[in-house]
Formats: structure tokens, C-alpha cells, sequence
């Protein structure tokens, strides 16, 4: 019996829990050519709503261009990213192989390699700059100009996603945002901005200072909601031969809160775990497995945190909502005002901690807190 539950981004075609009205208006966000930018935390289905999306509204014609900035480390990095999914998403709309000779000499910077697989007929695209020493904002100038001629040529939509867009911030040269927003608000395409680390995200558009400021409408993912959770369990069980009760799927979206990814993995360990049918004892041991496995990405972040860091991390997860800044909680955890705000900063940069709507502060990962209390 195949485990029908998954925990990579979802292909278009794996089944999907809800998110019917995300889709419906990023779709006609796309139709709109407006921008959007879409948040949550990590893990909560961006990337694969995002790609859900394009794959739909590429049926209706619309070209659609996908880059991941995650973790970009220089301009030249993202030049290159970008000029490649920009070719990639031309050629998947109008083949490289009988169309490109119309459009590919609208981007004379750009060098563009093919190669055929001749076993499976597949293509592969390698994007290069015909000025490989040009200097990288000179080549990013050069390629934003480049589309944007382009666009205002053409007469279909084109979408554009740039995910994990925030780490345009991390490469440190400031020049970039302004000259990505100057060339995105003359750009006829729609965008999408998303992103994980929503502080940092956020500020980008929302700080009066800053270039991007209101230049897109916002859209937050939030969890899942509980009862479509449960039937995506129970649905999902079934389908693949086995049973699971309405309790047992409750048990197992009550325990990670209706938070996207836990969802599909913990249902994937009590789906190995039980015989025919899953029952709230499967899902206990289930969740146990799940704690052991991501134990080590839990440890990878507290490695990467400083001592103060981690003390409040810990009062916080202890308290599993807190006033950090006040006395009791201050000499509970051995923290002072001065090392609580500069810990608070980051942690809450890196989406780790978030601030409730009484301003209280909480885990954004359920089974981090939970793996924090037992672990301390
Ligand atoms: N609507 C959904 N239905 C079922 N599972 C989902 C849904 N959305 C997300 N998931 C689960 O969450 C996992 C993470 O999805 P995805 O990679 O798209 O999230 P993300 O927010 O882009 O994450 P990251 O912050 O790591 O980039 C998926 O593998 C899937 O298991
Ligand atoms: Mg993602």
C-alpha cells in the first residue's frame, strides 16, 4: 500500500487540503496584472500554492516564470537565477526549439545554451551573460530593461513568482532593491512576491523608506482550517486502502495545530505506523517518530543561536505565550530587558518567534515548542 501522504513541495497533480479561495485570488491577481505579495511561515504551502497556481493559469494561456532566491549569495547569483527562469518560462510558453528565433533576440545580454536528451527528447537550458565580466548590477540593469521591452511587445500575461524573495536582502547591496522595484512597477506582468521570513519580508513593503513600499496587495497563508484537515486525513487514508477515524485524524491535526507540512508528516508516520486501520494510539507513536526525526534540523537552529537567544526561546516555548519584557518572566528565565529585545530581534527576523494579537510572544513551529520543553 502506498503512503499517499508527502512532505516535498506538491506537484499540481498530488492531492491538496483546501486553499480553494487562495487560489481563486491569486489566479485573478494574475488576470490583473497586479503584484502580490504572499506570506507565512515556513513550511506552510507557499511554494507549492504558487506552483499550483501557474500550473492552472498557464492552461489559460498565461506565461508563467518562477525563481527561487532563497539563500542568494551575490548579484551575479541573482542575474543568473533570474535570467534562467526567465528563459526556462519563455521557452515552456513558446518552445526554444520552433519559436524562439522570435523572441530570443530581445535579450542580447543573454547567452542561451540547449541541450537535447536524445534518449528522452528533454531539454536543458543553460543561460549565460555574452559580457561575462560586465559588473553584476550593470548585468541585472541590463536584463530587468531587456524584459521589460519585451513585455511591453508582447500582447499575452505573463506571471511572474519570485519565492524566498527576502533573501534579496542578505546579498547587502542596497542598490538592488531600488533598481528591482524601478524596473517590477514598469513591468507589464503580474508578480508574486513570496516568502518565509515574513519580518523581513514585510518591511521591504511596508516601511515608508523603503523603495517597494505599498507597491503590492498583501496576502497571508494561514494554517489549514481544522475540519478540512481532518477530511484531507481520512480521505487520504481511505483512498490508499486504509481506514482512519473521524477522532484519530482529529487527534493528529489537533496535535500540530492544522500547521501545513506536520500535517502531511505526521499523518505519513501514522499511516507506516498502523495495520488497516489508524487509531489515537497509532498517532501517539506516530508523533513520537516525528519528533525523533526532526530533532535534528530542531538542533541545527539551536546551534546557530547565541546563549541569550536561546534562554528566551526557551522561556517562551516554557510559557507557550509570553510578556517577555516583563519582571516575572525576565527573572524566571535569567534574562535581562536589554538581552531579551536584542534576542527577540533576531529570533523573530528568522520567523522562529512570533507576537500574538495581544502582543504576547509564542513558537511559530508547534513541534519545536514541543521538542524545546522536553529537550530543556
Ligand atoms: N494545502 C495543502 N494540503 C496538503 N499539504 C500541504 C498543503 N500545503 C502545504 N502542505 C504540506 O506542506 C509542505 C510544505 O509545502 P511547501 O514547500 O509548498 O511550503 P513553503 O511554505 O513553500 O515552505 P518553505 O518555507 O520551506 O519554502 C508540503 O510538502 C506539504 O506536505
Ligand atoms: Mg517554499
Amino acid at each position: 500500500m502506498r503512503n499517499p501522504f508527502h512532505t516535498d513541495t506538491l506537484e499540481p497533480d498530488q492531492p491538496f487540503c483546501n486553499r480553494a479561495r487562495e487560489l481563486r485570488e491569486l489566479a485573478g491577481h494574475a488576470r490583473n496584472g497586479m503584484n502580490v505579495v504572499l506570506f507565512a511561515p515556513r513550511r506552510y504551502g507557499k511554494t507549492s500554492l504558487v506552483t499550483r497556481v501557474q500550473h492552472q493559469i498557464r492552461a489559460e494561456g498565461i506565461c508563467v516564470i518562477y525563481a527561487q532566491f532563497m539563500r542568494l549569495v551575490s548579484v551575479e547569483d541573482m542575474v543568473h537565477r533570474l535570467a534562467k527562469a526567465i528563459i526556462t518560462g519563455l521557452h515552456e510558453h513558446e518552445s526554444l526549439l520552433d519559436k524562439g528565433k522570435r523572441w530570443l533576440a530581445h535579450f542580447p545580454s543573454l547567452q542561451v545554451n540547449l541541450s537535447i536528451d536524445s534518449a528522452t527528447g528533454s531539454i536543458s537550458i543553460g543561460v549565460q551573460l555574452v559580457r561575462a565580466n560586465i559588473p553584476p548590477l550593470e548585468a541585472l540593469e541590463e536584463v530587468l530593461e531587456e524584459v521589460g521591452a519585451f513585455l511591453e511587445k508582447e500582447d499575452f500575461l505573463v506571471c511572474i513568482a519570485l519565492d524566498e524573495f527576502q533573501d534579496i536582502v542578505d546579498i547587502k547591496e542596497p542598490r538592488v532593491e531600488a533598481m528591482l522595484r524601478e524596473h517590477i512597477q514598469r513591468h507589464k506582468a503580474s508578480y508574486i512576491f513570496l516568502g518565509s521570513r515574513r519580518r523581513v519580508l514585510l518591511d521591504i513593503f511596508t516601511n515608508k523608506g523603503r523603495p517597494f513600499y505599498q507597491s503590492a496587495t498583501m496576502m497571508e497563508l494561514a494554517p489549514l482550517p481544522e475540519g478540512e484537515c481532518v477530511d484531507f486525513v481520512v480521505q487520504q487514508f481511505r483512498r490508499a486502502g486504509k481506514q482512519c477515524s473521524q477522532d484519530a485524524a482529529l487527534a493528529i491535526v489537533r496535535k500540530i495545530e492544522c500547521y501545513p507540512y506536520y500535517l502531511q508528516a505526521l499523518a505519513y508516520r501514522a499511516f507506516e505506523q498502523c495495520q488497516d486501520n489508524c487509531t489515537v494510539e497509532d498517532m501517539a507513536t506516530a508523533y513520537e517518530s516525528l519528533l525523533a526525526n526532526e530533532r535534528y534540523g530542531y538542533q541545527a537552529i539551536i546551534q546557530g543561536i547565541s546563549t541569550g537567544q536561546l534562554k528566551l526561546l526557551r522561556g517562551i516555548a516554557k510559557e507557550a505565550t509570553a510578556q517577555i519584557t516583563a519582571s516575572a518572566f525576565l527573572q524566571a528565565h535569567g534574562l535581562s530587558l536589554g538581552g531579551v529585545q536584542a534576542a527577540r530581534k533576531h529570533l523573530a527576523n528568522q520567523d522562529i518567534i512570533e507576537q500574538d494579537e495581544q502582543g504576547e510572544w509564542r513558537l511559530v513551529d508547534p513541534v519545536f515548542r514541543e521538542w524545546l520543553v522536553r529537550t530543556f
